[in-house]
């Protein structure tokens, strides 16, 4: 069998580097990869990333199953466009997607089907949005209610910050969020206190497999400071997500969420991610909605998941579900992220990369933004460059496990955080 993975960052080369190790399947194409799926074995990049330009490659090669990464594509209807020419792809529609492109939608979803998560206003009109904020107070979070690369979300601690925010989203867009129909709108949510952990299932639109648990760091920094990414590193299991807060999450939020988009006409097949906020009591609410793996997370996860997990997404993408079952590697999974110099405001692009170690039993390098230049050179193209990631039997063993294999990677500029895992590590010596 022949598969495509659409996309070209580290979860894309872990989805891609997991499919290939599936007895049914041949030959991985990644659409259009990175440097890492350039040189991974039985991996091969193919130029493409139109999505009519997708289908003819699929439909051409015969491919037997694809596989959406990043949420943009699935935005733009990929998988409504497969779907119509007959091509079997894994992944929601553009209207099911709207989980996570439309933060008003998730939210009036939450909302109508009783899904635990914070109270909020959703606002087109800046000036009723800053008295709503005034009144309200801080803490509280501004969120852009389109796509912005991760960047659509302020946690303002103070009321200047929230104005600010409100000015960007609403007006000048310094962070190029990609708005819905009707044009700009925010989210204001109260702010929740807690720990977050990321849920991830795979849903055939009506049953669900959970995924490991999973936690990530968002800032730049050690100690959970400064500015947020896309995630500079992650972890699984989460200790925080105990075996009755996994329960209660399955019941009060996957299950109504899959139940109730199912009764709304628009069930949802694909990944869902759940970001959640756990509290002192073990109560879990939804942050937000993410249709798709998360990056890092998948590094983690796929590094535990020992089935197959292309006989996972063809039981998805058949809605049978019910009738697959997951192993995973009792073993923790962590990744470390080397970044790009300039990371995340402006990251710099073309730093040579040498040093990468050869993948073992324990340990793999996951390209993110790496290409390939004529001379064969391995060179910096994004902002997330690397993720380190290793096995170990304890958060502390694969910490150091990961750290140590990352020691001969060199390039110009590149962080990384020094403590990734840090709150596990503290919970569980
Ligand atoms: N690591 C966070 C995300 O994928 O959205």
């Amino acid at each position: 069998m022949k598969v495509l993975v659409i996309g070209n960052g580290g979860r894309e080369h872990t989805l891609a580097w997991k499919l290939a190790q599936s007895a049914r399947v041949q030959t991985v194409y990644v659409a259009p990869g990175n440097g890492g799926t350039a040189l991974e074995g039985g991996l091969h990049n193919v130029p493409i990333t139109e999505p009519d330009a997708l289908a003819d490659f699929a439909e051409r090669e015969r491919i037997a199953l694809t596989v959406v990464g990043p949420e943009a594509p699935l935005a733009a209807g990929v998988v409504d466009q497969f779907r119509a020419r007959g091509l079997r792809i894994f992944g929601p529609t553009q209207a099911a997607a709207q989980l996570e492109s439309s933060k008003a939608f998730s939210k009036a979803f939450m909302k109508r089907h009783g899904i635990p998560t914070a109270d909020y206003e959703t606002f087109t009109d800046a000036a009723a949005a800053h008295a709503y904020v005034d009144a309200q107070g801080a803490p509280i979070v501004v969120k852009a209610d389109g796509l912005a690369a991760g960047k659509g979300v302020v946690v303002a601690t103070t009321l200047a910050e929230a104005h600010a925010a409100i000015d960007d989203m609403l007006g000048a867009n310094p962070l190029g969020v990609q708005h819905n129909a009707g044009g700009a709108r925010v989210v204001i949510e109260s702010f929740m206190a807690g720990e977050e952990a990321s849920f991830i299932v795979v849903s055939d639109g009506h049953h669900v497999q959970a995924l490991a648990t999973s936690q990530d760091h968002k800032r730049i920094g050690d100690g959970d400071t400064g500015p947020n990414t896309g995630g500079m590193g992650a972890y699984s299991p989460a200790p925080v997500v105990t075996p009755n807060v996994h329960a209660r999450v399955m019941r009060e939020i996957i299950q109504p969420t899959i139940a109730g988009m199912a009764r709304d006409g628009i069930p949802f097949t694909g990944f869902l991610y759940a970001g959640l906020m756990i509290d002192a009591h073990g109560r879990p609410r939804t942050v937000e909605f993410n249709a798709r793996l998360g990056d890092p997370e998948t590094q983690v996860l796929l590094m535990r998941l020992k089935s197959d997990f292309f006989e996972l997404l063809m039981h998805a993408t058949d809605g049978t579900l019910d009738k697959a079952s997951l192993e995973w590697d009792r073993r923790v999974a962590l990744v470390v992220v080397m970044a790009a110099a300039g990371y995340p405001a402006a990251p710099r692009k073309g730093d040579v990369i040498t040093g990468i170690p050869k993948p073992t039993a324990e340990a793999h390098v996951f390209h993110a933004g790496t290409t390939l230049d004529a001379q064969g050179r391995l060179l910096s193209s994004g902002g997330r460059v690397l993720g380190v990631a290793a096995l170990g039997e304890s958060v502390l063993e694969a910490q150091q496990r990961a750290y140590e294999f990352m020691r001969p990677i060199q390039f110009a500029g590149a962080q990384w955080r020094r403590d990734i895992g840090h709150r596990a590590i503290r919970q569980r010596p």
